[in-house]
């Protein structure tokens, strides 16, 4: 039998190297994709090799996965709440998720010079594509108004589960490189995950858009008469956002809601005391850079709660501030005497800053309306 040659032997030598160094490059991406998602490690190759820094975007800190806390179940008649309940509740310690989509050039990125006087921050899921398509074109178009600038950001979880979940990622992905205006965490979009979307967006505000005026926070399905609220604003005594301000549609001693077939429902092991701190409705409110910081600040110490926007009001409190009404923000459509105020009729809306509720088409041409030179209504009303 003929042996291998010393040319053969040094050729399978060279092939076995390939194949090593093959294995570990697969390896250790691998290793990398499990530990940092792309965005959030950048490497900085020098002209010396040996400089090869690896930094961390200051925008991004690294995050590793959260884990279910299974001692909830624990709590007594634990194994009697909803579902949702239940999944909250091994959730609830989690408050950093790894970022899929950022925008950290949203605020003038570092060198600042975009001066945010209102940010639209809006709360949507990766489903209400054509929510979103149709607010771009109307009150949540970014622009210039009365000499101030409106940016606009979509606050976005996860829908779904394995490909159906990366596929709703890959169309949020495609979406986010046509209009630039989605903030996107890996967590599962759901009702009672609202709380914590929202101390991730004011997390990202404190480290992306501290200098943001005032913020307009609501969910994607109300008509927010932007121009009005920019007027609103103006006319403010103090209009620079460093101070306090929370308005919308408000609630007083609103009760908790201990019935289990609720969507609202919240067990006495959350929450002991029956009724709420005063709040504003979620679907839309007003507030300025200030009080957003200052919610933020007290949220690090008090437990997240199920209900985002009651959650708020707990912050208020703890922060000593209180959350004021609004006239001119309707976010319970029940409100609305039917007859000389319908959502539909444009002298209505033309006056107001928020309505809940509305179908995207009618949306679209109710922004066309209240926007129509020859539409003819009684004097305004004005906004103060
Ligand atoms: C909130 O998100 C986490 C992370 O995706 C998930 O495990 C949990 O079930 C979600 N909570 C609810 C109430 O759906």
């Amino acid at each position: 039998m003929r042996t291998f040659s010393r040319g053969n032997f040094a050729a399978l030598l060279v092939l076995g190297a390939v194949i090593m160094v093959i294995y570990f490059c697969l390896y250790s991406a691998d290793d990398t994709n499990y530990n940092f998602s792309r965005s959030q490690l950048t490497v900085v190759f020098n002209k010396n090799l040996s400089d090869t820094l690896i930094k961390f975007h200051k925008h991004e800190p690294f995050v590793p996965k959260c884990e279910a806390d299974m001692s909830v179940a624990d709590m007594k008649d634990f194994s009697s709440l909803p579902d949702a309940m239940k999944d909250f509740l091994y959730f609830r310690h989690c408050r950093t998720f790894p970022m899929l989509l950022d925008l950290p050039d949203k605020c003038g990125g570092d060198d600042g010079h975009k001066d945010v006087f209102l940010l639209l921050v809006i709360k949507s899921s990766p489903l209400n594509y054509d929510r979103r398509e149709v607010l771009r074109k109307t009150w949540a178009k970014e622009r210039l108004h009365n000499g101030v600038w409106i940016r606009r950001i979509f606050i976005l979880g996860t829908s779904g589960s394995g490909y159906e979940k990366e596929k709703l990622n890959k169309l949020v992905r495609e979406e986010q490189k046509d209009f630039n205006d989605i903030l996107q965490w890996d967590f599962n979009d759901m009702f009672h995950n609202l709380t914590l979307k929202q101390m991730l967006f004011f997390g990202w505000m404190e480290r992306n858009c501290p200098n943001a005026r005032f913020l307009l926070n609501g969910d994607d399905d109300v008509f927010a008469h932007t121009d009005n609220m920019i007027e609103y604003l103006q006319n403010l005594p103090d209009n620079d956002g460093s101070k306090h301000l929370f308005t919308g549609y408000l609630f007083v001693d609103e009760k908790v809601v201990r019935w289990k077939g609720s969507k609202y429902f919240v067990p006495v092991e959350i929450q002991k005391s029956n009724t709420y701190p005063p709040y504003c409705g979620g679907g839309g409110y007003l507030l300025s850079g200030y009080t957003a910081l200052t919610i933020y600040r007290m949220s690090q110490s008090i437990p997240i709660h199920p209900i985002d926007d009651a959650y708020m009001g707990m912050c208020l409190s703890k922060a000593g501030l209180s959350p004021s009404s609004h006239i001119g923000m309707k976010t319970l459509g029940l409100n609305i005497p039917t007859k000389e105020a319908d959502n539909l009729e444009p002298c209505y809306l033309r006056d107001l800053l928020l309505v809940h509720r509305f179908l995207p088409a009618d949306m679209y041409l109710m922004w066309k309306e209240v926007h129509n030179p020859h539409l003819k209504c009684n004097p305004r009303k004005k906004h103060r």
